[in-house]
């Protein structure tokens, strides 16, 4: 993806670039023309300039349409996203039910939008559909787990489990979906940073799956197996470098009749 400049044909001068580029990159020219400077040639392509133009006079070496409706005041009502956020829920009860492409492709979508530190999007997606895999996960997970959950071993757990009819570590999710990079972790601070990123992008990902009618829920017990037994479980996910979340998918087969409590925030220095 390639910035390469403005069309002055239509641009109307009306500066928003200037105003929107992170990095600073519009500039007025003696001639009074709005000009692009990569000068430190660090665009990281937010787009926002593409964004802002009412012209649409960003040149760029790609395609881009908009396919939604981009401006309104109120995009969706307060009331209407609170909902969408308190209904919901960590899904542990799927259905042994198909998500259909087309639905996945949505969630996928909307993960797309997460904003990312610099807008690095560094991450990849690994699917993982086949049952007997995610079985294979789920198990050796809880081989490695099974005493940070207060069990004496790994065979209890399962009694355990089984027994509440909680069948796996996925709860026979159909699919399981993992963030990644296909590198290892240079510090501490980009660690955080790049959890952070895939954390809201598995966020997006959830709030469009719950409004399409399906179940999601974090896995980042995941991440606590990989840090005991990171070798076995790259392998059975059959990818290289670093995992920084887990979520599955599937259709929710328990429907909640209200929303879960949560305790007031502590919040300080509001007036
Ligand atoms: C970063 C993160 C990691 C999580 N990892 C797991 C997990 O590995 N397994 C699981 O069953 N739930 C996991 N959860 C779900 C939480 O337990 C759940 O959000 C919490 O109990 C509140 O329930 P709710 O999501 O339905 O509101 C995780 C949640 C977050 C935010």
């Amino acid at each position: 993806m390639l910035i390469e400049g403005i069309n002055q044909e239509i641009c109307s001068k009306c500066k928003i670039c200037l105003k929107v580029c992170d990095r600073r990159y519009f500039q007025e020219d003696t001639s009074g023309n709005i000009v692009y400077k990569n000068l430190t040639d660090s665009c990281n392509f937010c787009g926002h300039c593409i964004a802002a133009c009412p012209e649409d006079a960003i040149k760029r070496n790609f395609d881009w349409e908009d396919d939604v409706e981009t401006y309104s005041e109120q995009i969706v009502s307060y009331e209407k996203t609170l909902q969408l956020l308190r209904m919901n829920r960590s899904t542990r009860n799927y259905k042994k039910k198909k998500v259909p492409k087309d639905l996945i492709d949505k969630v996928f979508n909307a993960m797309r939008y997460a904003p990312s530190a610099g807008n690095a999007r560094l991450w990849k997606y690994k699917v993982l559909s086949d049952p007997e895999r995610i079985a294979e996960l789920g198990d050796i997970i809880s081989r490695t787990m099974w005493g940070y959950w207060g069990f004496s071993s790994y065979e209890q757990a399962k009694e355990y489990y089984e027994e509440m009819g909680r069948q796996d570590i996925f709860n026979k999710a159909p699919i399981v979906i993992i963030l990644y990079l296909e590198r290892e972790i240079p510090n501490n601070t980009m660690y955080a940073i790049w959890g952070v990123d895939t954390g809201i992008a598995i966020t997006y990902g959830r709030l469009a799956a719950e409004s399409l009618g399906l179940g999601t829920c974090w896995m980042n017990v995941l991440l606590g197996a990989i840090s005991v037994k990171k070798e076995e479980i790259l392998v059975i996910l059959g990818i290289k470098g670093l995992v920084l979340g887990a979520m599955t998918l599937g259709y929710p087969a328990v429907k909640y009749s209200r929303t879960t409590p949560r305790a007031p925030l502590d919040v300080e220095g509001l007036e």
